[in-house]
C-alpha cells in the first residue's frame, strides 16, 4: 500500500468545533486540494428571531382565525370574548406596524399607493371598534358591525400580504429579523397591560389552543428579558425549539387542532 506523505493532510481528520484553522498555504493546498473551515456563522437577531414579516402574518392568521370562529348564531358571552380579543389584536397590531414596519417600508417603497393608504385603512379600522364597543352585545347592531370590521380589515390584511409584504422581503430582507425582534420588545410593552384581558378571552375564544399559546409566550418572554450575557439569543432559539418539540407541546397541540377542526 502506498505510504502518506507527511506534509499530506488527512483528508478524515475531523478539526475541533470552533477552532479556526491556519491556511494551508498554497504549495499545498494547489498540491493535495486541501480546504479551509469556514468560521461559524455568528448569531445575531436576523438569524435567532422570526422576521417581521412573518409575524405580521401570524397576527393576520390569529385574527382571521377569530373573525371564522364568529357566527350568528355563536353565544353571546362568546362573541363578546372573540370580538374583545380581535379589537385588541387589531389595535396592538395597527400601532406596530406603524410604528416599526410602516416606517422601515417608507425607506424603500415611499411611493407605495399601498402604503399611503394603510394608516387611513387603520384609521377606518379604529372607528368600527369604537363602534363596536358602544353597541350592545348580541344584538343585531353589534353582528353588522362586527362583520364590516372583518370585511374592512380582510381587504387590507389581502393588500399587505400580495403587495407590502413581499416588496419587504425582497428590498429589507437583511434587516426583517432586527425589525421582527423590535416589534416583540414592543408588542410585550403594549399587551402587559392587558395581559388579563387576552388571558380571559383567549381561553373563551379558543379553549385549549390558548393555554399552549401562553405557555409558549410566557417562555419566551421570560428568556428574552433574562439577558444573562452573550448566549442568551442561542438559549431562547435552544429554548423555542425544546417548547415547540416537548411531548406536551405535542400532545395539547394534537388536542387543539382535533378541538379547532
Ligand atoms: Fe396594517
Ligand atoms: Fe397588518
Amino acid at each position: 500500500m502506498k505510504k502518506r506523505p507527511r506534509d499530506m493532510p488527512n483528508r478524515c481528520f475531523q478539526y475541533p468545533r470552533n477552532q479556526q484553522l491556519t491556511d494551508p498555504g498554497p504549495r499545498l493546498a494547489a498540491r493535495y486540494g486541501t480546504h479551509r473551515r469556514s468560521t461559524p456563522m455568528p448569531v445575531t437577531p436576523s438569524r435567532a428571531f422570526p422576521s417581521i414579516t412573518n409575524m405580521i402574518r401570524m397576527d393576520h392568521g390569529h385574527v382571521t382565525a377569530l373573525f371564522h370562529r364568529y357566527r350568528v348564531g355563536t353565544s353571546t358571552t362568546r362573541k363578546l370574548a372573540l370580538a374583545r380579543n380581535a379589537c385588541l389584536a387589531l389595535e396592538i397590531h395597527a400601532q406596530l406596524e406603524e410604528e416599526i414596519f410602516y416606517p422601515a417600508l417608507a425607506t424603500i417603497a415611499g411611493d407605495s399607493e399601498v402604503l399611503a393608504k394603510s394608516k387611513p385603512e387603520h384609521d377606518e379600522m379604529r372607528r368600527l371598534i369604537g363602534n363596536l364597543r358602544a353597541s350592545t352585545p348580541g344584538s343585531s347592531q353589534f353582528d353588522q358591525t362586527f362583520f364590516e370590521l372583518m370585511r374592512t380589515v380582510l381587504h387590507h390584511v389581502a393588500d399587505e400580504e400580495s403587495t407590502l409584504l413581499p416588496r419587504a422581503e425582497r428590498s429589507l430582507a437583511d434587516q426583517l429579523g432586527e425589525l421582527g425582534l423590535q416589534m416583540t420588545k414592543r408588542r410585550m410593552q403594549l399587551m402587559a397591560p392587558h395581559a388579563a384581558e387576552v388571558a380571559m378571552t383567549g381561553v373563551q375564544s379558543f379553549p385549549i389552543a390558548s393555554i399552549v399559546l401562553a405557555a409558549g409566550a410566557v417562555a419566551v418572554g421570560a428568556a428574552l428579558f433574562s439577558r444573562r450575557g452573550r448566549g442568551s439569543i442561542e438559549r431562547l432559539r435552544n429554548l423555542g425549539h425544546d417548547v415547540a418539540h416537548s411531548r406536551t407541546a405535542r400532545k395539547l397541540g394534537a388536542r387543539a387542532s382535533q378541538f379547532l377542526s
